[in-house]
C-alpha cells in the first residue's frame, strides 16, 4: 500500500495560472503527482439523492478553477506518508486571484452560479397558508425577530480517511467510513463506468459521522482514480485543516420569525423566512423552515427560504440538518411571545400544538409531545419558576431556567436481513446497514435474540459490508426504524422453517448438538401508511443555567430531557443517542463557530485546538426519559428511531434560560462571553 496527500489551494476564489510539480515528483519515495493536468478519468454519478451521490457536484480536479480556500488541486503519492506530506507542499502554484466572497452579508441572494440555474430553487422550503399580512394585522399579541446561527464545522472524532484497492483495473475494494455504504458501492460504481457488483464498501464501524460520511467526498474520488491508474493500493487520510474546507459544514443562518396571537395565547399567524448560505460547486439548502408547519397550529402561517453562494467548501447535512437551526429561532421566539403575554412558555406550547402537519394535510401518528411537556416539567420543579427575571441566585450568580421543544421526522428505508441458525446455537445477522456509533449492532443483537429465544452473547451481527444484504442508510435517524422491522421477519420466518422442518424437542437438542443450519433472508419496507399519516418524533428540554454577570460566565447546571421516540429498543443507547446529542447543542450554543478570513477566504479555525466544542468539564447530569407509545401505524416494531431529536431545540432552551437569569435576549448564536457582558 502506498501513501497519497492531497494539495489543496491557498486562495479562495480565482483561477490556477501555473502549477509546478517538478521538485515534488522527483523528491525521495514520490511515486506520482496528479493535478488538473493530468486527471485520472472519473464520469459524473446521476447525483440523484438516494441512488448515487456525491457531496461535491464538480468533480476533483476537474479544471484550473478555484472556488473556495482549501479546494483540492493536486495528490500526491509516495511510499509513506510523510513522504507524500514532504513532496505536497514542494508544488509550486501560481494564481490569478478573483475577490472572494466569504460573508453572508456581502452575497447576492438567489443568483444562482451558471452551474446550477433552476436548482438553487427550495421550493418545499416554501409554504403559505390562510393570509399572514391580515392574519397577523389582527392580532393582539405581536413579536418579529431575527436570530442567527454561525457555521458550524463538521468535526467527528474520527478523520476522514480512505484505502482503495484495485484488483485488476475493474474490481475495486473501498475501506472508507460510510454511513451508506450501498449507495457508495452504487456511486463508485458510476464514477469509474463499472457494474455495482464490481464495487465494495467495507465499513464495520464509524467513528463519529452525523451527516458528513453519508456520500463520497471528492479526495475519496481521487484516491479511488489514483489508485486505478498506478494499480497500488492507496490511502489517503486528511488533516483537521483539510478536513475544515473539503468534508462539509453547516451553513450560518440567519432566521426571521413574526409571531401574532390572540390575548389567550392562541397562534394566529406565523411567518419563518430562513436565509442561507452554499458553495459554488454545489446546492445545499439548510431546510430550517420544515418544522414550520409541525410544530404550532395557525391558520395563517409562511415559510420562505433564500439561498446565497459564497467561496466556500460545501455544506451539508449536519444532526438534524434544518429541524435544528429552524427550532433555534421558532423556540427562541415562542418564548419570546410567551414573556409578551405574561403566559407560562409550557402552557403556550400547550395550547398551540398543532394535530395534524399543516403543509402535508395530514393527522400526526402516536403522538405525545403534550405528554413529553407535563413530564418534562414535572420532573424539572418547573412549577416552582420565579415568574419574573433576575428572580433567581445562587452563590452569587443569577440562575435562569428555560425550556424548548424538540421534534423530528420519523423516516424509514426497505432493508432486507439474512439470519442464519447454525448447529452450534449460535445465530448470525447480516446486513449492509450501518452503526455509526449510535448501537445498531446491540439493537440488532437483542431484537434477533428475543425472537430467536436466545441468549444474546450467542447473536454475532455483521454490518456494513456492501456484499451483505441492503440494509439502508444510517442518515436522517432511520436505522432503527429501518432494520428492526427486517431483522423481526427474518428472525420469525428462520425460526418457522427449523420448527417446521425438525420436530419441537428434536430442534432443542440439535441447537446444542451441532448438526445443521437453517437461513432466511426477509425484506421490509414502507408501504401506503405514509399517505395516511405524518410520522413524527417529539420531545421537550429543561434547563438551568447559572451566570457570573461580572466575569460573564455562564455554566449549564442541569438538563432534563423528555422524549416521544415510539418503541424504545434500547433503553441505554436510545438515552445515549439523546445525551450526545444535548452535548453536542450545548456545543452549538455556547461555542461552535467558524468565520472565514475575508481576505484568503479560509476558516480562521481549523483544528480541534481553535474549534471549541464541549468536554467533560462543560456537561451537566443530563437526565432522559421516553413517554408514549410504540407507533404501529409507521411499522410492525412501532419503532420511529432516535439520533438527530436530542438536538433540536437545546440552543432555544439556553438562551431562553439565559433570558430568564439575566434579562437580556440573546439572538445570536454561539453565547461567547462577550454577548453577556
Ligand atoms: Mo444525519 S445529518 O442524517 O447523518
Amino acid at each position: 500500500m502506498v501513501h497519497g496527500y492531497l494539495v489543496t489551494a491557498n486562495i479562495a476564489h480565482g483561477q490556477i495560472t501555473s502549477i509546478d510539480t517538478q521538485a515534488a515528483a522527483t523528491a525521495p519515495g514520490v511515486i506520482a503527482v496528479f493535478t488538473h493536468k493530468n486527471a485520472p478519468t472519473v464520469f459524473k454519478p446521476t447525483n440523484n439523492f438516494m441512488k448515487s451521490k456525491i457531496y461535491e457536484a464538480r468533480l476533483p480536479l476537474s479544471d484550473d478553477q478555484i472556488h473556495y480556500a482549501g479546494q483540492i488541486i493536486g495528490l500526491v503519492v509516495a511510499d509513506t506518508f510523510e513522504r507524500a506530506r514532504h513532496a505536497a507542499h514542494l508544488v509550486k502554484v501560481e494564481y490569478a486571484t478573483q475577490e472572494p466572497i466569504v460573508e453572508a452579508s456581502k452575497a447576492n441572494f438567489n443568483e444562482a452560479p451558471p452551474m446550477f440555474g433552476e436548482q438553487m430553487k427550495f421550493e418545499k422550503g416554501n409554504f403559505a397558508a390562510g393570509d399572514f399580512a391580515s392574519g397577523m394585522a389582527g392580532a393582539t399579541a405581536k413579536i418579529t425577530a431575527t436570530y442567527t446561527t454561525s457555521t458550524e464545522l463538521h468535526a467527528p472524532m474520527e478523520p476522514h480517511a480512505i484505502i482503495a484497492h484495485w484488483q485488476d483495473a475493474d474490481t475495486l475494494t473501498v475501506y472508507e467510513p460510510s454511513q451508506w455504504v450501498i449507495g457508495s458501492q452504487r456511486t463508485y460504481a458510476e464514477l469509474f463506468g463499472l457494474p455495482t457488483e464490481k464495487v465494495r464498501i467495507v465499513t464495520p464501524f464509524i467513528g463519529g459521522a452525523f451527516g458528513c460520511k453519508a456520500f463520497p467526498w471528492s479526495h475519496g474520488i481521487l484516491c479511488a482514480a489514483a489508485a486505478r491508474q498506478l494499480q497500488l493500493s492507496l490511502k489517503v487520510v486528511l488533516s483537521r485543516r483539510q478536513m475544515t474546507a473539503n468534508t462539509g459544514h453547516r451553513s450560518q443562518t440567519e432566521q426571521t420569525i413574526s409571531l401574532g396571537a390572540n390575548a389567550d395565547g392562541s397562534l394566529i399567524a406565523i411567518d419563518h423566512a430562513v436565509k442561507s448560505c452554499t458553495s459554488p460547486v454545489d446546492v445545499f439548502t439548510e431546510p430550517c423552515t420544515g418544522i414550520t408547519p409541525a410544530m404550532y397550529a395557525a391558520p395563517n402561517l409562511r415559510t420562505r427560504q433564500e439561498l446565497a453562494v459564497m467561496n466556500v467548501g460545501v455544506p451539508t447535512f449536519m444532526r438534524a440538518p434544518g429541524e435544528n437551526p429552524g427550532l433555534w429561532a421558532l423556540e427562541s421566539a415562542m418564548d419570546e411571545l410567551a414573556w409578551e403575554l405574561k403566559i407560562d412558555p409550557v402552557e403556550l406550547r400547550l395550547k398551540n400544538e398543532t394535530k395534524e402537519h399543516q403543509r402535508r394535510g395530514l393527522p400526526f401518528s402516536a403522538k405525545y409531545f403534550a405528554e413529553c411537556l407535563r413530564v418534562g416539567a414535572e420532573q424539572f420543579g418547573w412549577q416552582d419558576r420565579p415568574k419574573q427575571v433576575r428572580a433567581l441566585t445562587r452563590d452569587g450568580q443569577l440562575i435562569g431556567w428555560g425550556m424548548a421543544a424538540s421534534t423530528f421526522p420519523a423516516l424509514r428505508s426497505a432493508a432486507s436481513v439474512t439470519v442464519r441458525l447454525l448447529a452450534n446455537g449460535t445465530a448470525h445477522i447480516l446486513t449492509s446497514g450501518n452503526d455509526m456509533g449510535t448501537g445498531a449492532y446491540t439493537v440488532v443483537a437483542g431484537t434477533a435474540a428475543e425472537v430467536l429465544e436466545l441468549p444474546v452473547e450467542q447473536v454475532r451481527v455483521e454490518l456494513g459490508d456492501s456484499l451483505l444484504p441492503n440494509g439502508g442508510m444510517a442518515g436522517g435517524s432511520q436505522m432503527t426504524a429501518t432494520l428492526v422491522p427486517a431483522v423481526l421477519k427474518a428472525c420469525t420466518e428462520v425460526l418457522k422453517t427449523a420448527k417446521a422442518t425438525t420436530a419441537q424437542e428434536a430442534f432443542a437438542t440439535l441447537r446444542q448438538s451441532g448438526e445443521a443450519a437453517f437461513e432466511a433472508t426477509a425484506s421490509s419496507a414502507p408501504g401506503e401508511e405514509g399517505k395516511q399519516w405524518a410520522f413524527q418524533s417529539w420531545g421537550a428540554h429543561f434547563c438551568e443555567v447559572s451566570v457570573d454577570e461580572e466575569i460573564a460566565r455562564l455554566r449549564v447546571n442541569r438538563w432534563v430531557s423528555v422524549m416521544n421516540i415510539g418503541q424504545v429498543m434500547n433503553a441505554k443507547t436510545a438515552a445515549s443517542q439523546i445525551r450526545g446529542a444535548v452535548i453536542m447543542g450545548i456545543g452549538q450554543a455556547l461555542m461552535e463557530e467558524c468565520h472565514f478570513d475575508p481576505n484568503i477566504g479560509y476558516p480562521v479555525v481549523y483544528d480541534l485546538a481553535t474549534y471549541h466544542f464541549p468536554t467533560h468539564a462543560d456537561i451537566p447530569r443530563i437526565q432522559v426519559t421516553f413517554v408514549g407509545e410504540p407507533d404501529f401505524n409507521f411499522n410492525p416494531a412501532g419503532v420511529r428511531g432516535v439520533g438527530e431529536i436530542g438536538i433540536t431545540g437545546v440552543s432555544a432552551a439556553i438562551a431562553n434560560a439565559i433570558y430568564h437569569a439575566i434579562g437580556k435576549r440573546i439572538r445570536n448564536l454561539p453565547i461567547t462571553p462577550d454577548k453577556l457582558l
